[in-house]
């Protein structure tokens, strides 16, 4: 019998499982963002596929070229980069398997982690697979467990999906809304609908999200609209409850004050790593958030 080692070198249990239920197939770009020496790509050397791989330390790097020298010798030095994840010299979507392997534990606080994943999403092709996977102790960043963490069980459960939640998903979520909480939840999509870069969809999901969980815990509207919006450059998404009086807007610092949340906070940095902006606010008859990105 084979060697299992000499076959698959010391690649980890879960991609290979991957592997053996034929998700990864010969042909295949697989890029490792954060690929330590190699273990998880002796495999993918060896048969062939299209190999990248990037870490920041310069030693990996090294021994990972040395790897492909010999397994692989027909690939360019250039498909192995010492670099961080988050600042990839690699082009957008130049892989179909993006492997993230205990290297997201590295970050250092909750925007870093944001922007290694974003980082990773960044290098995978529309559809493709991220393989994720965080084994660690993190307790320095309660952030980190709230949101990123939360992000990341997201983003595994969705590429087992295959499938990005997205635009396409924003009326089944206002349905669901109205289904739960019994108040009608109109779901609007206006303009001429263009393709959006991943994380935009990401994106757009997540603001959706956000705002219909804090209607839930924050309002008793009377209503509620989601409303998208494809401009000429980009893309807008609102979310606004409406209580049918009118009251005063609360100041904003107010809001600022009132629930300490991370939930905006970090939707707004969202929007700006994609170079949009993220308001939210009293209107006087309720609340309403809106996300504005380019495409
Ligand atoms: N639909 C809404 N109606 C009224 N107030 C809102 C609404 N959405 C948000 N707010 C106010 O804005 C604050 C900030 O929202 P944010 O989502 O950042 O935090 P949170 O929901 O309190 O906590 P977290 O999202 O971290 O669980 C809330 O605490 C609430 O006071
Ligand atoms: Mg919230």
């Amino acid at each position: 019998m084979t060697d299992p080692v000499a076959l698959f070198g010391q690649m980890d249990i879960y991609l290979l499982d991957q592997l053996l239920r034929g998700r990864i197939r010969p042909g295949m770009a697989v890029l490792d963002a954060g690929a330590g020496h190699g273990r998880n790509l002796a495999y993918f050397l060896r048969e062939r596929y299209e190999v990248l791989a990037l870490d920041s330390a310069p030693q990996a790097i090294a021994a990972v070229r040395h790897l492909a020298r010999q397994l692989a010798p027909h690939l360019p030095a250039a498909s192995f980069r010492a670099e961080a994840v988050e600042a990839s010299s690699f082009p957008d979507h130049c892989a179909d398997v993006v492997i993230s392997s205990a290297v997201l534990h590295f970050a250092r606080d909750e925007k870093h982690f944001q922007s290694m994943l974003d980082g990773s999403w960044r290098l995978l092709r529309p559809g493709g697979m991220l393989f994720c996977r965080l084994a660690s102790t993190i307790d320095r960043a309660h952030q980190l467990a709230k949101s990123g963490l939360d992000e990341a069980r997201r983003a595994i459960g969705m590429l087992r999906d295959d499938d990005l939640p997205g635009p396409d998903k924003l009326a089944a979520l206002a349905w669901s809304f109205e289904a739960d909480s019994g108040i009608p939840c109109r779901y609007v999509e206006t303009g001429q609908s263009v393709e959006v870069r991943p994380a935009v969809k990401l994106a757009l999901y997540r603001v959706a999200q956000e705002g219909l969980t804090n209607i839930r815990k924050h309002a008793h509207p009377e209503r509620v609209e989601v409303r998208l919006e494809y401009l000429r450059d980009g893309v807008s998404l609102a979310v606004e409850d409406f209580t049918g009086s009118q009251d005063e807007p609360a100041p904003a610092a107010a809001i600022e004050a009132s629930g300490g949340g991370y939930g905006l906070t970090g939707m707004r940095e969202r929007a700006e790593l994609l170079g949009g902006t993220l308001t939210a606010g009293p209107t006087g008859c309720g609340f309403r958030v809106v996300l504005r990105v380019p495409a």
